[in-house]
This record gives C-alpha cells, sequence and structure tokens, in this order.
C-alpha cells in the first residue's frame, strides 16, 4: 500500500500519522511474528474520519489490515501460520458500518468492531486477547480523554502503544486545574511542581518540558524504556499540533521507530513545505512559481528536526565513547542509548561510526577490511586512549 498525499489536501497532520503507520507495522510484524503466534491491532478511535479514498487507504486501520496481510502470507510462505486479529472501536455507528465495509474485504484476518466509548470498550478487548499474542494499540482521540482509563492497556505485557496527545489542548490547559483529564499528567507532589515550574515557561523550552512530562508519566505507566515522540504541526503554521508518543520495551522497537519517524517527518516537511510554497504563489500571483518548486525548504521545522537529530546523535556517540575511556563500549550498548536520546536512525549512525573510524577519532579493532557498518559486538575506543 502507498501512501497518496492527494488525499490529504488540508489533513496534513493526518497524512504524518499514516506515513508512520505505514512505515513501522510491516517491519513490526515481520519482527514479531516470529516469536509470537498472534498479532493484534487495537484501535481504540478508529474512525474512518475525514476519508477521501473507497479503499480506506487514507485511514489507520485501512493500512494497518494491509500491512497484516502482507505479513501473515509472507510467514505464511516461510510455513509459519500467524494469526492476525483486528480491534476496532468507535462511538460512532456510521463509522462502525463503514468499518465493516473494508473487513469484508479482508477475510484472512479476525476483524471485531466494538461501538461505544473507547473507555468502556478497552477492558472488554483485552480480556479477549490471549496472553501469548503480540498487541500494538492505537489511540488516537480527537480531544484529550483521561489516559488512566487507558492505563490496562499501556500495562499489558508484549505491547506497544501509539498514542496521539494533544498538545494544543494540553499546553493550555496543564498548569491550571481546570481540564479534569489532563490530572495524570500532574498527580502528586512531583506534578504539582511540575505544574507551578511550566507556568514559567513559553514557546519550545514549554513545548519540550510538557511532553518530556507526558512521555515520563507514560513510561512509567507500563514500565516502559522507549518514549520517543513526533512532533506532528499544523499544516500553515509553524505550532506544534500534536505529539505522538510511542512506547516500546525493546531496542528493536526503538530502532524500528526512528526509521519509521524519519519517513514521517520528511512527509511532513514535503507536505508543510509545499503548502507554504502554494500559498506563497498564491499570495503573489505568481502561480507558475509551483513548477520550480524546491521539494523541501530547509527552514521547514521537520527539516530541522532531522538534521539537528542527526548531528546531535553523532555528537552524543562520541561523549559515550569518550566517557568510556580505556574500556571502550561495544557498538551494541551505544545504539539504543544514542537512539533513545536523539532522532536519529540506526543507519546514520552505522555511517557516522565508519567516518570516525576512517578519519581516525575512534578506533575498533575488531573491524575487517571489507565491512560497512559495526557488528553489535565490536568494541569502540576514543583514539586518545589508544595512543599512551
Ligand atoms: C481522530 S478520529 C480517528 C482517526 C483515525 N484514528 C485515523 O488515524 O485514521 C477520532 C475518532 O474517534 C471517535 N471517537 C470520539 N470519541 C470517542 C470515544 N470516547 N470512544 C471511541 N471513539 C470515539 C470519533 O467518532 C472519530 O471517528
Amino acid at each position: 500500500m502507498k501512501i497518496s498525499p492527494e488525499y490529504y489536501e488540508g489533513r496534513g497532520p493526518a497524512l504524518v500519522k499514516h506515513t508512520f503507520i505505514l512505515s513501522y507495522l510491516p517491519t513490526l510484524i515481520a519482527k514479531v511474528a516470529s516469536a509470537y503466534d498472534q498479532f493484534v491491532y487495537v484501535d481504540l478511535f478508529a474512525g474512518p474520519w475525514e476519508e477521501r479514498t473507497a479503499d480506506f487507504s487514507d485511514t489507520a486501520f485501512g493500512i494497518a489490515l494491509d500491512a497484516m496481510r502482507g505479513g501473515k502470507s509472507v510467514w505464511k510462505r516461510n510455513g509459519r501460520p500467524v494469526k492476525m486479529t483486528a480491534h476496532l472501536v468507535d462511538i460512532n455507528p456510521e463509522a462502525i458500518a463503514k468499518q465493516k465495509q473494508v473487513a469484508e474485504r479482508y477475510p484472512d484476518i479476525e476483524v471485531h468492531h466494538h461501538q461505544g466509548m473507547a473507555e468502556e470498550k478497552i477492558q472488554a478487548v483485552l480480556n479477549s486477547l490471549p496472553h501469548n499474542a503480540f498487541c500494538f494499540v492505537y489511540i488516537d482521540p480527537k480531544g484529550v480523554p483521561d489516559i488512566r482509563k487507558f492505563q490496562a492497556a499501556i500495562e499489558r505485557p508484549n505491547t506497544e502503544v501509539f498514542l496521539n496527545f494533544m498538545y494544543k489542548f494540553a499546553t493550555r490547559f496543564a498548569n491550571t486545574p481546570q481540564m479534569t483529564t489532563l490530572g495524570w499528567l500532574t498527580e502528586g507532589e512531583e506534578g504539582e511542581s511540575f505544574r507551578s515550574d511550566l507556568a514559567l515557561l513559553s514557546g519550545v523550552d514549554r513545548e519540550n518540558a510538557l511532553t518530556d512530562r507526558a512521555r515520563l508519566v507514560l513510561a512509567r505507566m507500563g514500565g516502559y524504556r522507549y518514549s520517543p515522540a513526533i512532533t506532528v504541526d499544523e499544516e500553515s503554521m509553524d505550532r506544534c499540533r500534536y505529539k505522538l508518543i510511542f512506547l516500546s520495551r525493546h531496542h528493536k522497537g526503538i530502532f524500528v521507530f526512528r526509521n519509521a519517524q524519519r519517513a514521517a517527518l520528511q512527509m511532513q516537511a514535503s507536505n508543510r513545505s509545499s503548502q507554504k510554497s502554494i500559498k506563497k504563489a498564491r499570495q503573489t500571483g505568481m502561480d507558475d512559481l509551483l513548477k520550480d518548486l524546491e521539494p523541501i525548504h530547509a527552514g521547514e521545522r521537520s527539516a530541522r528536526e532531522i538534521d539537528q537529530g542527526i548531528r546531535s546523535g553523532i555528537a552524543y556517540a562520541n561523549r559515550l565513547i569518550d566517557q568510556s575511556g580505556r574500556e571502550g563500549i561495544t557498538f551494541g550498548d551505544l545504539w539504543p542509548r544514542v537512539l533513545e536520546e536523539e532522532v536519529v536512525t540506526h543507519s546514520d549512525l552505522c555511517h557516522a561510526i565508519r567516518d570516525l573510524r576512517d578519519q581516525g577519532r575512534i578506533e575498533i579493532p575488531s573491524w575487517t577490511p571489507r565491512k560497512r557498518k559495526p557488528d553489535d559486538d565490536y568494541r569502540l575506543f576514543s583514539s586518545k586512549y589508544m595512543q599512551d
């Protein structure tokens, strides 16, 4: 399945979410199906919502069902039957009726539809899941529900969560007691001091502080090591609309996440750049400009995040290698720590390590001549510790 940006005019943020899902799920399914007999996709606010395609390829669950079908058939060819199940919840009966049309096209996947409030349906969905199933839970409300209502799903073992944190609402109310559904962010003494600190912040500092708080609380709720976030901006303004927070307990999760985040940020950079150019061309009456557009404006926020993430990732890797002194650090210890902190992919990091070695800044004694990227058991040393 492909994402067609033309179906997303005026729905730029959905384009970013769906690009992530399209990139993430097939790889996740390919990896987990080797160890689990069943993969379950749980979509708690499934929609569809403002879809424009007849085959629902511009909806998250349409993309997910297609990824599940693909994963199932690959494993079947390899002689391994993997059961695929989807639970789609929505409050709106019309949405459920549309879901059923799509599900008919996927007889190879067991699709369950639940009409009602996600907060009330979640426990029954969880009760129906076998322990040995791997579960991907997508929580994509339009507003700000009380996340504590989904705690049982977040706590479930063998689970990853992808949650839309509505930053634009949260930032308005997080340092006031007005929005009780945000209570999970500021519970207890620690939460109170967070609230007073937040009241003093604005701009990017506020955005980072509030996002980090949400990531921390969610990670703690389910004992997740990794809780990175993707920034989704308004289509025509340099302002954050929401943060897509991803929860995983496994280093393979962060590996695949960073690749899918890159795809989503590139899509956002390209979409927002062309929206800006279209607007400018219309304002100036120079519609011919559109013919010669640069695909991505270097100053676009996601483009800058990609660039900055790579630079910070390399700098952090260098610091960790330096700090490891004469003992050095294995690449297998290094990369999950770097990917956890910075918006950088495993492949970016492999290139950077090779360049650092070629420049003589680090040494890797086990490196063999034709090697292109480091193995996990390779030990990396800062050259300054190898000279004396
Ligand atoms: C943002 S749309 C979902 C878009 C979809 N997840 C996607 O990415 O294509 C939110 C959906 O949640 C549904 N909804 C709103 N409140 C709900 C609730 N409490 N429980 C379940 N569904 C709800 C709406 O009917 C709507 O279809």
